[in-house]
Protein backbone atom coordinates (compact mmCIF):
# COMPACT_ATOMS: atom_id res chain seq x y z
CA UNK A 1 0.00 0.00 0.00
CA UNK A 2 1.07 3.45 -0.65
CA UNK A 3 0.51 6.36 1.03
CA UNK A 4 1.63 10.24 0.98
CA UNK A 5 3.28 11.13 3.59
CA UNK A 6 4.52 15.64 4.28
CA UNK A 7 8.17 15.57 4.28
CA UNK A 8 8.45 19.35 4.51
CA UNK A 9 6.47 22.62 5.37
CA UNK A 10 7.09 26.52 4.07
CA UNK A 11 5.61 29.59 4.25
CA UNK A 12 6.08 33.00 3.02
CA UNK A 13 4.69 36.43 3.64
CA UNK A 14 4.91 39.70 2.10
CA UNK A 15 6.96 42.43 4.12
CA UNK A 16 4.36 45.20 4.01
CA UNK A 17 1.79 45.20 7.10
CA UNK A 18 -1.64 47.28 7.41
CA UNK A 19 -2.96 47.36 10.45
CA UNK A 20 -6.11 48.11 11.51
CA UNK A 21 -5.17 51.54 12.20
CA UNK A 22 -4.02 51.07 8.58
CA UNK A 23 -7.35 50.92 7.41
CA UNK A 24 -9.23 53.10 9.93
CA UNK A 25 -7.34 56.00 7.27
CA UNK A 26 -8.90 53.99 4.33
CA UNK A 27 -12.51 52.98 5.05
CA UNK A 28 -15.36 54.43 7.95
CA UNK A 29 -13.93 51.26 10.73
CA UNK A 30 -12.23 51.06 13.70
CA UNK A 31 -9.44 48.59 15.25
CA UNK A 32 -12.32 47.58 17.92
CA UNK A 33 -14.30 46.50 15.73
CA UNK A 34 -12.39 44.55 13.83
CA UNK A 35 -10.12 42.56 16.23
CA UNK A 36 -13.97 42.38 17.96
CA UNK A 37 -16.00 40.98 15.35
CA UNK A 38 -13.23 39.05 13.18
CA UNK A 39 -9.89 38.75 15.36
CA UNK A 40 -7.44 40.34 13.17
CA UNK A 41 -5.26 42.68 14.00
CA UNK A 42 -2.88 43.05 11.07
CA UNK A 43 -2.07 41.50 7.50
CA UNK A 44 0.51 41.14 4.74
CA UNK A 45 -0.31 42.79 1.56
CA UNK A 46 2.26 42.51 -1.36
CA UNK A 47 4.11 45.61 -3.02
CA UNK A 48 2.98 46.84 -6.55
CA UNK A 49 5.92 44.70 -8.28
CA UNK A 50 5.10 41.12 -6.22
CA UNK A 51 2.68 38.38 -7.82
CA UNK A 52 1.56 35.17 -6.25
CA UNK A 53 4.47 33.30 -7.80
CA UNK A 54 6.73 35.13 -6.41
CA UNK A 55 5.09 34.24 -2.53
CA UNK A 56 4.52 30.50 -3.87
CA UNK A 57 8.24 30.34 -4.80
CA UNK A 58 9.62 31.35 -1.20
CA UNK A 59 7.37 29.08 0.49
CA UNK A 60 7.98 26.38 -1.49
CA UNK A 61 11.91 26.06 -1.38
CA UNK A 62 11.74 26.35 2.20
CA UNK A 63 9.13 23.36 1.91
CA UNK A 64 12.35 22.32 -0.30
CA UNK A 65 14.79 22.82 2.09
CA UNK A 66 13.28 20.89 5.22
CA UNK A 67 12.53 18.18 2.77
CA UNK A 68 15.64 17.95 1.75
CA UNK A 69 14.58 17.93 -1.65
CA UNK A 70 16.02 19.32 -5.02
CA UNK A 71 14.34 20.64 -8.24
CA UNK A 72 14.85 17.45 -9.77
CA UNK A 73 13.31 15.24 -7.26
CA UNK A 74 9.85 17.66 -7.90
CA UNK A 75 7.30 15.41 -9.90
CA UNK A 76 4.10 17.04 -9.31
CA UNK A 77 3.42 20.68 -8.47
CA UNK A 78 -0.13 21.77 -7.27
CA UNK A 79 -0.88 25.09 -6.67
CA UNK A 80 -4.41 26.28 -5.18
CA UNK A 81 -4.90 29.93 -5.83
CA UNK A 82 -7.78 31.74 -6.98
CA UNK A 83 -5.72 34.75 -7.94
CA UNK A 84 -3.26 33.17 -10.65
CA UNK A 85 -0.30 35.65 -12.06
CA UNK A 86 -1.87 35.41 -15.51
CA UNK A 87 -5.08 33.37 -17.03
CA UNK A 88 -2.25 31.22 -18.09
CA UNK A 89 0.07 29.79 -17.99
CA UNK A 90 -1.05 28.67 -14.71
CA UNK A 91 0.53 29.43 -11.78
CA UNK A 92 2.24 26.16 -11.03
CA UNK A 93 3.74 26.23 -14.35
CA UNK A 94 5.24 29.73 -13.91
CA UNK A 95 6.66 27.97 -10.57
CA UNK A 96 7.99 24.96 -12.28
CA UNK A 97 9.92 27.29 -14.28
CA UNK A 98 11.40 29.78 -11.34
CA UNK A 99 12.40 26.08 -9.77
CA UNK A 100 14.08 24.66 -12.57
CA UNK A 101 11.96 22.01 -12.02
CA UNK A 102 12.79 20.72 -15.66
CA UNK A 103 11.98 17.13 -15.80
CA UNK A 104 8.44 17.46 -17.54
CA UNK A 105 6.23 16.47 -15.03
CA UNK A 106 3.21 17.83 -14.48
CA UNK A 107 2.08 21.36 -13.02
CA UNK A 108 -1.15 22.63 -13.15
CA UNK A 109 -3.64 25.32 -10.34
CA UNK A 110 -6.46 24.33 -8.54
CA UNK A 111 -9.40 26.90 -8.17
CA UNK A 112 -11.46 26.28 -5.26
CA UNK A 113 -10.98 29.95 -3.32
CA UNK A 114 -10.18 28.85 0.37
CA UNK A 115 -10.44 25.59 -0.01
CA UNK A 116 -7.97 25.51 -2.46
CA UNK A 117 -4.91 24.03 -0.50
CA UNK A 118 -7.03 21.17 0.91
CA UNK A 119 -8.31 20.45 -2.40
CA UNK A 120 -4.72 20.64 -3.98
CA UNK A 121 -3.43 18.16 -0.87
CA UNK A 122 -6.44 15.88 -2.14
CA UNK A 123 -5.40 16.05 -5.70
CA UNK A 124 -1.96 15.22 -5.10
CA UNK A 125 -2.74 12.66 -2.40
CA UNK A 126 -4.63 10.62 -5.16
CA UNK A 127 -1.64 11.09 -7.32
CA UNK A 128 1.01 9.43 -4.87
CA UNK A 129 -1.55 6.45 -3.91
CA UNK A 130 -1.93 5.93 -7.33
CA UNK A 131 1.77 5.41 -7.79
CA UNK A 132 1.58 8.67 -10.83
CA UNK A 133 3.93 10.52 -8.69
CA UNK A 134 6.33 10.47 -5.16
CA UNK A 135 7.51 13.53 -4.55
CA UNK A 136 4.90 16.60 -5.08
CA UNK A 137 4.65 19.80 -4.31
CA UNK A 138 1.75 21.50 -3.13
CA UNK A 139 0.88 25.37 -2.58
CA UNK A 140 -1.53 27.44 -1.83
CA UNK A 141 -0.73 31.27 -2.57
CA UNK A 142 -2.91 33.85 -2.75
CA UNK A 143 -2.83 37.80 -3.53
CA UNK A 144 -6.36 38.61 -2.41
CA UNK A 145 -5.48 42.27 -1.93
CA UNK A 146 -5.80 42.76 -5.55
CA UNK A 147 -9.59 41.82 -5.75
CA UNK A 148 -10.80 43.40 -2.99
CA UNK A 149 -12.67 46.93 -3.37
CA UNK A 150 -10.82 49.13 -1.02
CA UNK A 151 -13.85 50.95 -0.27
CA UNK A 152 -16.21 48.25 1.10
CA UNK A 153 -15.44 48.29 4.56
CA UNK A 154 -17.48 44.49 4.96
CA UNK A 155 -14.45 42.76 2.72
CA UNK A 156 -11.10 45.12 2.96
CA UNK A 157 -10.74 44.49 6.27
CA UNK A 158 -10.98 40.59 6.31
CA UNK A 159 -8.37 39.66 3.60
CA UNK A 160 -4.24 39.22 3.76
CA UNK A 161 -1.60 37.98 1.39
CA UNK A 162 0.93 34.95 1.65
CA UNK A 163 1.67 31.47 0.35
CA UNK A 164 2.20 27.98 2.02
CA UNK A 165 3.93 24.91 0.47
CA UNK A 166 4.32 21.40 1.27
CA UNK A 167 6.48 18.40 0.19
CA UNK A 168 4.07 15.33 -0.26
CA UNK A 169 6.30 11.87 -0.55
CA UNK A 170 5.24 8.18 -1.31
CA UNK A 171 5.78 5.80 1.72
CA UNK A 172 4.77 2.79 3.20
CA UNK A 173 3.52 4.10 6.36
CA UNK A 174 0.36 6.21 6.48
CA UNK A 175 0.68 10.45 6.81
CA UNK A 176 -2.38 11.36 4.57
CA UNK A 177 -4.98 8.96 6.08
CA UNK A 178 -7.99 10.67 3.79
CA UNK A 179 -8.90 13.39 2.36
CA UNK A 180 -12.84 14.65 2.01
CA UNK A 181 -13.42 17.38 -0.76
CA UNK A 182 -16.78 19.12 -1.33
CA UNK A 183 -18.73 22.09 -3.31
CA UNK A 184 -22.11 23.07 -3.97
CA UNK A 185 -22.62 26.08 -6.87
CA UNK A 186 -25.81 26.90 -5.78
CA UNK A 187 -24.34 29.44 -3.43
CA UNK A 188 -22.46 31.72 -5.83
CA UNK A 189 -24.73 34.87 -4.94
CA UNK A 190 -22.69 34.75 -1.16
CA UNK A 191 -19.41 35.17 -2.09
CA UNK A 192 -17.82 35.35 -5.87
CA UNK A 193 -15.99 38.16 -7.77
CA UNK A 194 -18.62 38.02 -10.43
CA UNK A 195 -16.25 38.60 -13.81
CA UNK A 196 -13.63 37.47 -15.38
CA UNK A 197 -12.79 36.29 -19.15
CA UNK A 198 -16.27 34.99 -20.13
CA UNK A 199 -18.45 37.58 -18.04
CA UNK A 200 -17.64 40.67 -17.71
CA UNK A 201 -14.56 41.00 -19.20
CA UNK A 202 -14.70 44.88 -19.93
CA UNK A 203 -15.15 45.40 -16.20
CA UNK A 204 -12.27 43.20 -15.22
CA UNK A 205 -9.90 44.51 -17.64
CA UNK A 206 -11.28 48.29 -16.23
CA UNK A 207 -10.11 46.61 -12.74
CA UNK A 208 -13.51 46.59 -11.41
CA UNK A 209 -13.28 42.51 -10.45
CA UNK A 210 -13.87 42.73 -6.24
CA UNK A 211 -14.45 40.48 -4.46
CA UNK A 212 -18.27 40.55 -2.99
CA UNK A 213 -19.39 38.65 0.02
CA UNK A 214 -22.77 38.33 2.00
CA UNK A 215 -20.42 38.37 5.36
CA UNK A 216 -23.04 37.36 8.28
CA UNK A 217 -24.80 34.06 6.06
CA UNK A 218 -21.06 33.16 4.62
CA UNK A 219 -20.86 32.88 8.44
CA UNK A 220 -23.44 30.92 9.43
CA UNK A 221 -23.04 28.74 6.60
CA UNK A 222 -19.53 27.93 7.58
CA UNK A 223 -19.56 27.24 11.16
CA UNK A 224 -22.50 24.31 9.92
CA UNK A 225 -20.54 23.01 7.36
CA UNK A 226 -17.38 23.10 9.42
CA UNK A 227 -18.69 21.31 11.82
CA UNK A 228 -20.13 18.81 9.68
CA UNK A 229 -16.85 18.19 7.85
CA UNK A 230 -15.14 17.22 11.00
CA UNK A 231 -17.45 14.61 12.31
CA UNK A 232 -17.36 13.11 8.48
CA UNK A 233 -13.63 12.65 8.90
CA UNK A 234 -13.22 11.43 12.23
CA UNK A 235 -16.32 9.21 11.80
CA UNK A 236 -14.68 7.34 8.71
CA UNK A 237 -11.61 6.65 11.13
CA UNK A 238 -13.52 5.81 14.11
CA UNK A 239 -11.70 8.24 15.92
CA UNK A 240 -12.66 10.26 18.96
CA UNK A 241 -12.07 14.02 18.96
CA UNK A 242 -9.62 13.63 21.59
CA UNK A 243 -7.37 11.82 19.40
CA UNK A 244 -6.86 14.60 17.37
CA UNK A 245 -3.88 16.16 18.69
CA UNK A 246 -4.24 19.85 16.88
CA UNK A 247 -6.75 21.00 14.32
CA UNK A 248 -5.29 23.70 11.43
CA UNK A 249 -8.82 25.25 10.65
CA UNK A 250 -9.06 28.00 7.23
CA UNK A 251 -8.15 31.40 9.18
CA UNK A 252 -11.23 33.42 8.12
CA UNK A 253 -12.26 34.71 11.50
CA UNK A 254 -12.01 33.85 15.32
CA UNK A 255 -15.41 33.52 16.14
CA UNK A 256 -16.02 30.94 13.22
CA UNK A 257 -12.43 29.02 14.60
CA UNK A 258 -13.72 29.52 18.19
CA UNK A 259 -17.31 28.01 17.44
CA UNK A 260 -15.98 24.88 15.39
CA UNK A 261 -13.51 24.05 18.19
CA UNK A 262 -16.85 23.91 20.20
CA UNK A 263 -18.80 21.81 18.32
CA UNK A 264 -15.48 19.72 18.41
CA UNK A 265 -15.00 20.00 21.87
CA UNK A 266 -11.59 20.60 21.50
CA UNK A 267 -9.51 23.24 23.46
CA UNK A 268 -8.65 26.23 22.10
CA UNK A 269 -4.89 25.04 23.31
CA UNK A 270 -4.73 22.05 20.22
CA UNK A 271 -5.94 24.96 17.55
CA UNK A 272 -3.39 26.47 15.60
CA UNK A 273 -4.72 30.41 14.94
CA UNK A 274 -3.04 32.95 12.92
CA UNK A 275 -6.01 34.93 11.52
CA UNK A 276 -4.64 37.60 14.24
CA UNK A 277 -1.72 38.58 12.08
CA UNK A 278 -2.55 37.31 8.89
CA UNK A 279 -6.12 37.92 8.15
CA UNK A 280 -7.44 35.55 6.28
CA UNK A 281 -5.51 34.26 3.06
CA UNK A 282 -7.81 32.08 1.24
CA UNK A 283 -5.78 29.14 -0.31
CA UNK A 284 -2.41 29.97 1.82
CA UNK A 285 -4.10 30.23 5.35
CA UNK A 286 -3.65 26.78 6.24
CA UNK A 287 -0.69 26.04 4.97
CA UNK A 288 0.85 28.95 6.50
CA UNK A 289 -0.83 27.97 9.84
CA UNK A 290 0.71 24.47 9.45
CA UNK A 291 4.30 25.85 8.74
CA UNK A 292 4.16 28.36 12.02
CA UNK A 293 2.90 24.85 14.21
CA UNK A 294 5.27 22.56 12.85
CA UNK A 295 8.80 25.14 12.83
CA UNK A 296 7.62 26.39 16.42
CA UNK A 297 7.72 22.60 17.40
CA UNK A 298 3.97 22.78 18.48
CA UNK A 299 3.08 19.68 15.68
CA UNK A 300 5.29 16.79 16.35
CA UNK A 301 6.23 13.41 14.39
CA UNK A 302 3.36 11.23 14.77
CA UNK A 303 0.62 13.77 16.25
CA UNK A 304 -2.80 13.53 14.23
CA UNK A 305 -3.52 17.03 12.67
CA UNK A 306 -6.85 17.55 11.25
CA UNK A 307 -7.19 20.64 8.57
CA UNK A 308 -10.76 22.25 7.55
CA UNK A 309 -11.49 24.78 5.08
CA UNK A 310 -14.67 26.77 3.60
CA UNK A 311 -14.53 29.13 0.73
CA UNK A 312 -16.14 30.62 -2.38
CA UNK A 313 -18.19 27.90 -4.50
CA UNK A 314 -18.81 27.19 -1.84
CA UNK A 315 -16.05 24.75 -1.60
CA UNK A 316 -15.28 22.68 1.87
CA UNK A 317 -12.62 19.84 2.55
CA UNK A 318 -10.50 18.54 4.92
CA UNK A 319 -7.51 16.39 5.47
CA UNK A 320 -6.44 14.03 8.40
CA UNK A 321 -3.11 13.76 8.51
CA UNK A 322 -0.50 11.43 10.71
CA UNK A 323 3.07 13.46 11.47
N1 LIG B 1 -16.06 48.30 10.30
C1 LIG B 1 -17.13 48.79 10.97
N2 LIG B 1 -18.39 48.36 10.73
C2 LIG B 1 -18.56 47.41 9.79
C3 LIG B 1 -17.47 46.88 9.06
C4 LIG B 1 -16.19 47.36 9.34
N3 LIG B 1 -15.10 46.91 8.72
N4 LIG B 1 -17.95 45.95 8.19
C5 LIG B 1 -19.29 45.91 8.37
N5 LIG B 1 -19.66 46.81 9.33
C6 LIG B 1 -21.00 47.09 9.83
C7 LIG B 1 -22.08 46.72 8.87
O1 LIG B 1 -22.29 47.77 7.94
C8 LIG B 1 -23.27 46.51 9.78
O2 LIG B 1 -23.80 47.78 10.12
P1 LIG B 1 -25.39 47.99 10.25
O3 LIG B 1 -25.83 47.09 11.35
O4 LIG B 1 -25.50 49.44 10.56
O5 LIG B 1 -25.95 47.62 8.91
C9 LIG B 1 -22.66 45.92 11.05
O6 LIG B 1 -21.24 46.25 10.98
C10 LIG B 1 -22.82 44.42 11.17
O7 LIG B 1 -22.48 43.81 9.92
P2 LIG B 1 -22.50 42.25 9.72
O8 LIG B 1 -22.05 41.92 8.34
O9 LIG B 1 -23.82 41.69 10.19
O10 LIG B 1 -21.36 41.82 10.77
P3 LIG B 1 -20.93 40.38 11.24
O11 LIG B 1 -20.95 40.30 12.70
O12 LIG B 1 -21.62 39.29 10.45
O13 LIG B 1 -19.39 40.34 10.81
C11 LIG B 1 -17.97 39.45 9.05
C12 LIG B 1 -19.02 40.50 9.46
C13 LIG B 1 -16.74 39.68 9.87
C14 LIG B 1 -17.68 39.61 7.58
C15 LIG B 1 -18.51 38.02 9.33
O14 LIG B 1 -19.82 37.92 8.83
C16 LIG B 1 -17.67 36.92 8.73
O15 LIG B 1 -16.57 36.65 9.16
N6 LIG B 1 -18.21 36.19 7.71
C17 LIG B 1 -17.58 35.01 7.15
C18 LIG B 1 -16.41 35.31 6.27
C19 LIG B 1 -15.86 33.97 5.73
O16 LIG B 1 -15.69 33.03 6.46
N7 LIG B 1 -15.66 33.86 4.46
C20 LIG B 1 -15.35 32.53 3.90
C21 LIG B 1 -14.10 32.42 3.35
S1 LIG B 1 -13.67 33.75 2.31
C22 LIG B 1 -13.35 33.08 0.73
O17 LIG B 1 -13.67 31.97 0.41
C23 LIG B 1 -12.68 34.02 -0.22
Amino acid sequence: MIYSRITGTGSYLPEKVLTNRDLEKIVETSDEWIRERTGIAQRHVVADDESTCDLAEQAARRAMEMAGRRPEDIDLIIVGTTTPDQVFPSTACLLQQRLGVHNGSPAFDVQAVCTGFVYALGVADQFIRAGSARCALVVGAETISRILDWNDRGTCVLFGDGAGAVVLEASDKPGVLSTHLHADGRYENLLSVPRGVGRGYKDMIAGEAYLQMKGNEVFKWAVNTLGRIVEETLEKHGLEQSQVDWLIPHQANIRIIQATARKLKLPMEKVVVTVENHGNTSAASVPMALDEAVRDGRIQPGQLVLMEAFGGGFTWGSALVYF
